[in-house]
């Protein structure tokens, strides 16, 4: 298959290209496209088959749902069973935008979609490429981030296509996506509410809104000597997100960046101060944004830059702790995650 590849102004898309999109979801066809958060691989959600493309293009296990992307809020409660106290408010203060809200499905939904479960995580995207093309087609949109499964999640076009270039039909280039990081999954089915997934809309930022969530069980982590969170969605395999090339975290890193470049090794640094004025060989350092959202926005690009690379090891500085970090822990957790897990 030929993977054909539209540029697409990513405030004003144009119509007629978001037009031509929506017809290759219409008959089936599989669309990546940028949404707020990452690169998403679109199929139309009400279409087994289609969906069933995903799962091959991305090499998915079929036990892990997928998000589906809708209009609006009314659209939303047309695939959803009922329509908890907690969905509405959630959707009224968080879409559109980064938020997937977990409720019990309708039987429209396939269950290729749901991994054959009673629930179905919903959300509709702040993107204006993404809105214009869930308009386009007429129809909801069921997408996975556009990576091969447990790779690094695409931020850019030039991402989705270094995985899945002649594995779908169309991407939708429309540059970087803002966010960078991807939604935060919530079980509204569940009682107390509980955090799924972290991702751009914080639990302090949900709680506020619904008052406690259970966040899982907070345990300190092997991986990267941080908390993280245990309980997650069905399907989420420990390595996730992961560069290819091995990963480790820690703090004053700087140490250990210097003796392993003194080994003559070719090491990538994830750092949060610039490196010393006279590198040594073999460093290949990306300083990195001391802020939550500036740090999740640039990560996978960063990681899908010094992966490309074919260093020995990468060095991840950690950043602090704290609510607004959770998603960008959990990511370089499970970035750092031993390949046999
Ligand atoms: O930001 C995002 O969420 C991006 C963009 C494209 O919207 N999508 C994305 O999809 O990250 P994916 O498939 O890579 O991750 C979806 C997550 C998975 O962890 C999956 O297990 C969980 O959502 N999920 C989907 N449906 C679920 C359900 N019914 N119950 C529990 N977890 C679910
Ligand atoms: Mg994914």
């Amino acid at each position: 298959m030929k993977t054909e590849i539209i540029e697409i102004d990513p405030t004003h898309p144009d119509k007629a290209a978001l037009a031509q999109a929506g017809e290759v979801l219409r008959r089936g066809g599989l669309v990546a496209f940028p949404t707020e958060t990452v690169y998403g691989l679109g199929a139309n959600a009400l279409d087994p088959a289609a969906v069933a493309g995903i799962f091959a293009a991305k090499g998915r296990p079929p036990n892990n749902p997928l998000i589906v992307h809708v209009a609006d809020v009314e659209r939303a409660k047309q695939l959803a069973a009922s329509w908890p106290d907690a969905a509405d408010q959630l959707s009224r203060r968080f879409w559109p935008g980064p938020l997937s809200l977990v409720v019990a499905k309708r039987p429209e939904v396939p269950e290729i979609v749901t991994a054959g479960g009673e629930t179905v995580a919903l959300r509709v995207p702040a993107h204006a490429v993404a809105r214009g093309l869930i308009e386009a087609a007429g129809v909801p949109i069921a997408a996975p981030s556009a990576n091969r499964s447990t790779e690094i999640s695409p931020t850019r076009a030039e991402h989705v296509l270094r995985s899945l270039d002649g594995r779908i039909d169309l991407l939708i280039d429309g540059g970087p996506t803002p966010g960078g990081l991807e939604s935060t999954v919530v079980d509204l089915t569940a009682s107390p509410v509980r955090l799924l997934r972290p991702g751009l809309v914080s639990p302090r930022e949900i709680e506020a809104v619904i008052g406690p969530i259970d966040v899982g069980l907070v345990s300190p982590d092997t991986a990267c000597g941080q908390t993280s969170v245990i309980r997650r969605s069905p399907g989420m395999v420990e390595r996730h997100y992961a560069p290819r090339t091995q990963l480790e975290c820690g703090t004053n890193t700087w140490q250990r960046v210097d003796a392993l470049c003194r080994q003559a090794r070719r090491i990538g640094w994830l750092s949060l101060t610039p490196p010393p004025d006279e590198p040594p060989g073999g460093l290949f350092a990306l300083e990195m944004p001391a802020d939550a959202a500036g740090y999740g926005a640039a990560l996978y690009a960063a990681l899908h830059t010094l992966d490309a690379m074919r260093l020995e090891r990468i060095v991840v500085e950690l950043p602090p702790e704290g609510d607004a970090w959770l998603a960008v822990h959990d990511r370089l957790r499970r970035a750092a995650a031993p390949t046999n897990e």
